[in-house]
């Protein structure tokens, strides 16, 4: 048993890193046929986590997409989609925003302890705030998750919170797609910021896969002991 769910971190970004433009709305940085191929791993998964800016800034609908995925789903006696994750501080979150709106699955809110009483009025409505404690750590809103039953769980963005899981090491698999064009802005978000990765020059990761989707690429990264081979 394990005290937190199976992560998965998966990211589409430009060949130079970029996770979109510096415009406060979203780049498609994918195709069709991978858009698809996301699609099947929202569907295997329990959650779905990103960050209030991705959800501010591509107001994402976070739901699976295929008929089939969610019946599939319903037949295993899952709801149709993931339970949506998004974390804040700031609290800065509309309440009719496609994160909330979008599907009747649950939607979780881990807010620092600061900004509780806010969040709740705000957002207790379309979704269950959870108190993240001063700072939300990734570890313990992992375990959080682990405990309310979450055994896969996606993270898809931004930056941020990339920086964040992989910084403490949570991270079990890594989806990395990079999309044939440059940005070229550095005002754009990065695929990841500063930190200190667990891997680096002196601690390679293992590369598990590589597969030409069209005009991108897939390449998966085993970043850990329980990564799960297709
Ligand atoms: N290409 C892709 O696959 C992909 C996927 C997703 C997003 N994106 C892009 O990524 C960009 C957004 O990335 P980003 O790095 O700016 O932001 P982000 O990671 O989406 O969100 C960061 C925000 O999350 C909240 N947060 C993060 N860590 C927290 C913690 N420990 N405790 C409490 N709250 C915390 C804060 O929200 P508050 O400010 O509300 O406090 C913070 O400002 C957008 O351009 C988006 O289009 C691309």
């Amino acid at each position: 048993m394990h005290d937190r769910p199976y992560i998965l971190l998966s990211c589409g970004m430009s060949i130079d890193g970029y996770l979109g433009s510096a415009a406060p709305r979203r780049l498609e940085l994918s195709n069709s046929a991978d858009f698809d191929r996301v699609d099947a791993v929202r569907a295997s998964c329990d959650a779905i986590l990103v960050g209030a800016n991705t959800v501010r800034t591509d107001n994402p609908r976070l739901l699976v997409r295929s008929q089939d995925r969610r019946e599939a789903r319903t037949a295993r006696g899952l709801p149709p989609s993931p339970i949506k994750v998004t974390l804040t501080e700031r609290v800065r979150l509309d309440p009719r925003a496609d994160f909330f709106t979008a599907g009747d699955c649950e939607k979780l809110v881990y807010c620092a302890s600061e900004g509780l009483g806010d969040a709740r009025s705000r957002l207790g409505r379309v979704a269950t705030v959870v108190d993240g404690g001063r700072r939300v750590q990734m570890r313990s809103l992992s375990e959080d998750l682990g405990a309310r039953g979450v055994q896969r769980l996606m993270v898809e963005g931004g930056g941020n919170v990339h920086t964040q899981f992989l910084t403490n090491d949570l991270v079990d698999e890594l989806q990395l797609v990079v999309a044939p064009f440059f940005v070229g802005d550095s005002r754009a978000t990065r695929f990841v910021g500063d930190g200190r990765f667990p891997f680096n020059p002196g601690r390679r990761a293992t590369l598990a896969g590589v597969r030409q989707i069209g005009d991108v690429v897939l390449l998966r990264y085993a970043l850990s002991s329980r990564f799960e081979t297709e």
